[in-house]
């Protein structure tokens, strides 16, 4: 079954890679689904084994999820979970709906298993985000990532994510603070100490309340770049200390090209995600770990393999996303992680504690 259905995402694949990059995204979920409407997503992707994980005071069927930014409004969310993800993060979402930046946004660097995207947050708003999400049937944990409109500036940004966090926050299984994205101007400025601080406390007072009125608690997340130096590193734990955080996902993609500066588009301004990347993520995930010991933390970034997901986790992961990897390994790549994992955890429960 593997064989076969390892061989139909190949000959997709190797369709769609003759488009461009935004087009082929769109055409690949709208088949995708197409094949859940009509039960035949098993052509693409074999079932997934269980590895149940309580994270965050959640419980999620396996630990490995989809990284924000494929399903920006929400709108593939049924086909995409019956992939196997264990959980599946939509956004990110601002208040208003805007367009992003200009076409071409999105490039495939494919002998590097990487890509660069300047897509800049385009998405159909907040409220249509909403109204998508009523018509999805799937009940497992979603999280809900969240930006600033690029017309807002940083001095009214808490606003945004505010209003954004009250629309969300009774129906997100977790929601994540994005100010990490390199395609917004001055946003990654917001990972600064004092913008950081009076953001996320600012967060958190809203969190406390939404708690009360809706007799749920739903975890925040804060999800970091890659381009952070043990200084900056310092920083962001320290404010999170005092402000208190459910859990940090690391890493957004990186402004860096290490690793790919002879390849063509490399030099195309935006985020790079993919294998090149995963140097760079994995050591602000053990970074991060190192200093907030006890957080939970999402690892991402240039997962291409079932080792690469282990080795998140070994370094202080307790769940991982896929993005990159998803698009040039295929829906395979999902089981290959969870078995990795599974192997993993089986290992280091006989050997005892890491
Ligand atoms: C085309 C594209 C769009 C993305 N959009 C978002 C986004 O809207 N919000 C966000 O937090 N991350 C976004 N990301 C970053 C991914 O969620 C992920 O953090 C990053 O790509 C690293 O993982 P990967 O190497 O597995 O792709 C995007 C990535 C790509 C490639």
């Amino acid at each position: 079954m593997l064989v076969a259905t390892d061989a139909y995402w190949k000959l997709a694949r190797a369709l769609l890679f003759r488009l461009e990059g935004e087009r082929a995204h769109d055409l690949a979920l709208r088949g995708l689904d197409l094949l859940h409407h009509m039960h035949l997503q098993r052509l693409l992707a074999a079932p997934v084994p269980p590895l149940p994980t309580r994270v965050l005071g959640l419980d999620f069927p396996n630990p490995v999820g989809l990284a924000a930014g494929l399903d920006k409004n929400a709108e593939h969310v049924d086909a995409l979970a019956a992939l196997g993800f264990g959980f599946i993060e939509v956004g990110t979402v601002t208040p208003r709906p805007q367009d992003g930046n200009p076409r071409p946004r999105l490039f495939r660097l494919p002998a590097q298993q990487a890509l660069v995207n300047r897509m800049g947050f385009n998405n159909a708003g907040v409220d249509a985000l909403l109204r998508n999400l009523e018509r999805v049937r799937w009940r497992g944990v979603l999280g809900i990532n969240l930006g600033r409109n690029r017309d807002t500036p940083n001095a009214q940004a808490n606003a945004d994510y505010r209003h954004c966090l009250e629309r969300v926050y009774a129906r997100a299984g977790y929601v994540a603070i994005n100010v990490s994205s390199p395609n917004t101007r001055g946003l990654r400025d917001l990972q600064a100490q004092a913008a950081l601080a009076a953001l996320v406390a600012d967060l958190r007072d809203s969190q406390e309340r939404l708690a009360a009125r809706h007799g749920k608690r739903t975890p925040m997340l804060l999800k970091i770049a890659p381009d952070l130096d043990a200084a900056a590193m310092d920083d962001i734990a320290a404010t999170l200390e005092r402000t208190g955080i459910d859990g940090l996902i690391c890493t957004n993609t990186t402004l860096a090209r290490t690793g790919v500066e002879s390849a063509g588009h490399a030099g195309e301004a935006g985020g790079l995600s993919g294998a090149p990347l995963r140097a760079r993520s994995d050591a602000v995930l053990r970074g991060m770990r190192a200093r907030l010991p006890s957080v939970p933390i999402v690892g991402v970034g240039g997962i291409a393999s079932g080792a690469d997901a282990a080795a998140k986790v070994a370094a202080g992961a307790g769940l991982v996303q896929l993005y990159t990897g998803l698009i040039y390994r295929g829906p395979r790549l999902i089981g290959e992680c969870i078995e990795a994992l599974r192997a993993r955890a089986d290992t280091t429960h006989a050997a005892g504690p890491d």
